[in-house]
């Protein structure tokens, strides 16, 4: 770090542990954008007169969604050995359990939002501004929050949990318009 600061090198320390602790919970989303397709998770049916989820909740899309958040998780397991005394600190090992919950949590954080969505008369792909940003990232958090104790309490700080709900809707927003701009994804939320 040379002539870094103490409060410079804890900032880096918090932005780098936001961003890899979450890694796993934002690659879901892109994954089922690129499989999405196929049965619809609710199967069509309806409630009240709209979807349960809509056609934009698919199988093929959550399972690509989590095996891709899982096998990331597993990949930055074994590159963080070589990362860490590049970083200049220990980066978060995930425990098998985060390994699961961190994607399950975010697809089931997407799911729960669709179901308000319908339940609100949002239509499929309607803007639900905030919620659309951060609905997986509740999701992530919570899930793991349950499954892992005490590692979450270890690496989701309260500086690391308020990078992550700031950073997000940033770096959410910003990939859409990309995947909207390649013509991945049919609106730019
Ligand atoms: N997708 C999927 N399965 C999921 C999540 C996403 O197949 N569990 C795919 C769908 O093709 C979906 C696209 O990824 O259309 C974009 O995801 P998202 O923005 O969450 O869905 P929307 O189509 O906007 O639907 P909703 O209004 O319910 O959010
Ligand atoms: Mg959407």
């Amino acid at each position: 770090m040379g002539r870094m600061s103490f409060a410079a090198v804890d900032l880096f320390s918090v932005l780098v542990t936001a961003v890899w602790a979450m890694l796993p919970a934002y690659v879901p989303n892109n994954a089922a954008v690129l499989a999405g397709g196929g049965r619809p998770i609710d199967g069509g049916r309806t409630w009240r007169g709209r979807r349960l989820l809509g056609d934009g909740k698919t199988w093929r899309g959550t399972a690509a969604g989590v095996l891709a958040g899982a096998a990331l998780a597993v990949v930055l397991n074994l590159l963080r050995p070589s990362l860490s005394p590049v970083v200049g600190f220990g980066l978060p090992l995930f425990p098998p359990a985060a390994v699961v919950t961190l994607p399950v949590g975010a697809m089931l954080g997407d799911i729960v939002a669709s179901f308000v969505k319908r339940r609100t008369g949002r239509e499929r792909g309607a803007a639900f501004p905030l919620v659309d940003q951060l609905d997986f990232v509740a999701g992530a958090l919570l899930l793991t929050l349950f499954a892992a104790p005490a590692w979450f309490g270890s690496v989701f700080t309260l500086p690391v949990v308020v990078v992550v709900v700031v950073l997000t809707p940033v770096l959410h927003v910003g990939t859409n318009v990309v995947g909207y701009a390649l013509g991945l994804k049919a609106e730019p939320w």
